[in-house]
């Protein structure tokens, strides 16, 4: 997962080859929450890994319920409608799933059973409405305290109270429909008698409603519906796990993939896992609306096949209620329409995790659109004149998810920019994978992806600083002295003779090498400590020296270059490898330092060392790497030098990166 400030996506060309989705998120924390209030032991498979879970999940251990996890399957053990902790703060994050039926639940359960708990999130969390949940529950007596700003969280839920539950309990649908499910979910517990609820104003967001039902169903609660004003807990409902649950794919989700196929999959689809035409979640409604901009979709009862259809895609004006969440995917792929794209009767957009009309209408128009926008619709034009821009996500999943669409717009415009989306981790909300999943499936032209190269002579730290840009940027990294390390190790081990290029050039290609995590593999044995040994290291530069080694090992290195982008360190990075590179640094060092870091690094490890020797190696391996006809040891004409002897790691990361954003067009 990309825990960084921002991650660059390189003009991006292509798509194909299937994802998983994670669990959905509306799914899993509702099933949590019965589970919760279920009796007995329920087993959740599939469950959603995110953020609105996890603080799902803290809030339900500290109430008393037994959490067991692992890995994706989470194991709870039910209250079964009775209190164990009578007291609890719970910190439920930016989580409106979590916050909204927690509420609702624990207000009844202090009600009638005695308590106090406070229900509090982070600051955005805070301006979210609650308020006509809170009034719905305070009308059935409910006593709840507001800790600050009437109508919206922190709350304080107290009790014993009496309930009035012989009058109808009135919601309002038309701002959130979480507050009608908070109810549905939570009322079974006092069902005594039958509970009716009438909904005031225009549901919103029918299709959660049904997810709610068909949830509730499945834990024994059979609800009466009249149309969606009228809503009906018998009397005597009791909430019965059903044992084992399987939580489907998240269907939000699963909009960017078919946004996806639909702009970039000319080919051969893209196949989406975990939703389909089974699906409980509405959201899958989605493939409808692209189907009209011109997706080419394929159902089957849990998979999605898409691929592109019309193309520009078209442009169209449709009434979004029913897939809110999904339909912000459709305003980045109005960006490549035939024409004006209009989505209305979305004002639920504006009390999500941030103002997501405004947040679209804005972001849309840095990378060039016109936008315009109303209270509850957006109208988005179709663009030709790109502009790179850096992408506020507002620590809001799919503003950032969404997003990555405009990197695409290589397909419309021959003046292709990359987008910089800005804080990519807040994806943790709903989808920690997600880049990490598209970068799966799209492609990009390889002159397109970049390659800072940092290239210097033995023990300059170009190693360790490559570590550190490739962890700031996102980047993947090359070590290639690994390379020419393991081909040294395995020559010696088959017995070869160093000096004869040919033959060591000739084991290259049966290397079974694999890099995992920092750690290298050759077969199954990680080699990752005999490489860094100094005698490891003068193999290595023996080896280099033959152009027929370095020839065979050219393509690996090149392979490396993968999205969103590669740190290379080595020798001839920046001269023979990646000639075009946008950044190069030539990282040097005096001897002096460089044997004394060796020194301190070996000693650190336990392994003695002597520092005038080291210091000597050091120079006799300079020497060789800069002295060998066959690309030696040089900055390239257009590298930017740099002298470390006197700096921390922190500062050359900074220097580095420095460079690098001058290079940026955000
Ligand atoms: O960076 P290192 O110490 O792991 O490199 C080991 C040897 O491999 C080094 O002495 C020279 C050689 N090498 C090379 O010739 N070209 C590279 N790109 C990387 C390393």
């Amino acid at each position: 997962m990309f825990k960084i400030p921002f991650l660059d996506l390189p003009p991006l060309r292509g798509a194909a080859g299937t994802v998983r989705l994670p669990g959905s998120k509306s799914i899993s924390n509702r099933v949590l929450l019965l589970a919760a209030l279920s009796e007995g032991r329920t087993v959740v498979r599939d469950l959603l890994a995110s953020d609105d879970t996890a603080v799902m999940l803290d809030a339900l251990r500290a109430l008393g319920c037994g959490v067991a996890q692992d890995d994706d399957t989470v194991s709870i053990v039910g209250l079964g409608g009775k209190l164990l902790a009578k007291h609890a703060k719970l910190f439920l994050g930016n989580a409106g799933t979590a916050m909204r039926p927690l509420t609702a639940a624990l207000a009844l359960l202090a009600a009638t059973q005695g308590g106090s708990f406070e229900v509090s999130g982070v600051a955005r969390m805070h301006e979210r409405p609650i308020g006509d949940l809170v009034d719905a529950l305070r009308g059935l007596g409910c006593a709840i305290d507001d800790l600050g700003n009437p109508g919206y969280p922190p709350l304080r839920l107290n009790g014993p109270t009496a309930l009035a539950l012989a009058t109808p309990v009135r919601v309002r649908g038309d701002v959130s429909s979480q507050f009608l499910t908070a109810l549905l979910l939570a009322l079974p517990l006092v069902a005594e008698r039958d509970i009716r609820i009438e909904v005031i104003g225009e549901l919103i967001s029918k299709p959660y409603i049904e997810i709610t039902l068909a949830l509730l169903a499945r834990f024994g609660i059979d609800v009466r519906r009249e149309g969606w004003q009228a809503f009906v807990i018998p009397a005597g409902s009791r909430y019965r796990s059903p044992g084992e649950v399987f939580v489907e794919g998240d269907a939000s989700s699963a909009s960017y993939f078919v946004g996806l196929g639909a702009i970039a999959a000319t080919d051969t689809p893209i196949r989406i896992e975990g939703v389909g035409s089974e699906s409980l979640q509405g959201d899958v409604r989605f493939i409808e609306a692209a189907a009209a901009m011109g997706a080419d979709v394929k159902a089957g009862p849990n998979w999605l096949e898409v691929r592109r259809g019309a193309w520009p895609l078209k442009g169209l004006t449709l009434d979004c209620n029913h897939i809110p969440d999904a339909a912000m995917t459709l305003a980045v792929m109005a960006l490549y329409a035939d024409g004006p794209t209009t989505l209305t009767n979305i004002a639920s957009w504006r009390v999500k995790e941030t103002d997501r009309i405004a947040a679209m209408a804005t972001e849309l128009r840095k990378l060039g659109a016109t936008v315009d926008e109303g209270p509850d619709w957006i109208r988005v034009q179709p663009l030709q004149d790109w502009k790179a821009a850096a992408i506020h996500t507002y620590d809001d999943h799919r503003v950032a998810m969404c997003f990555s669409l405009a990197a695409f717009n290589g397909l419309v415009t021959d003046a292709a920019v990359p987008v910089r989306i800005l804080e990519p981790q807040c994806v943790a909300k709903t989808f920690p994978d997600y880049f990490e999943t598209l970068f799966g499936v799209v492609t990009a032209n390889a002159a397109d992806i970049p390659v800072i190269t940092i290239d210097g002579p033995t023990a300059s730290g170009k190693g360790t600083l490559a570590d550190e840009v490739g962890k700031a940027l996102g980047f993947g990294v090359l070590d290639s002295g690994a390379l020419y390390r393991v081909t040294g190790l395995a020559a010696r081990r088959a017995g070869l003779d160093l000096d004869d290029g040919a033959a060591v050039a000739a084991i290259v290609p049966s290397l079974r090498l694999r890099f995992s995590e920092g750690h290298v593999f050759l077969g199954t044995e990680d080699v990752s400590a005999r490489l860094r040994a100094e005698a490891t290291g003068l193999l290595a530069s023996q080896v280099a020296v033959h152009p027929q080694v370095r020839a065979a090992l050219h393509q690996l290195q090149l392979d490396f270059r993968r999205l969103p982008g590669l740190v290379a360190d080595g020798r001839d990075m920046g001269t023979a490898l990646f000639p075009a590179a946008p950044l190069k640094v030539f990282l040097t060092a005096s001897a002096a330092t460089r044997a004394e870091r060796r020194y301190k690094q070996l000693i650190s490890k336990g392994i003695s060392a002597n520092i005038e020797s080291l210091r000597e190696d050091l120079e006799a391996r300079d020497e060789r790497d800069k002295n060998r006809s066959a690309s030696p040891l040089e900055p390239a004409q257009d590298a930017l030098l740099l002298d470390n002897s006197a700096l921390g790691i922190e500062e050359s990361v900074t220097q580095v990166l420095g460079w690098w954003q001058r290079r940026r067009p955000f």
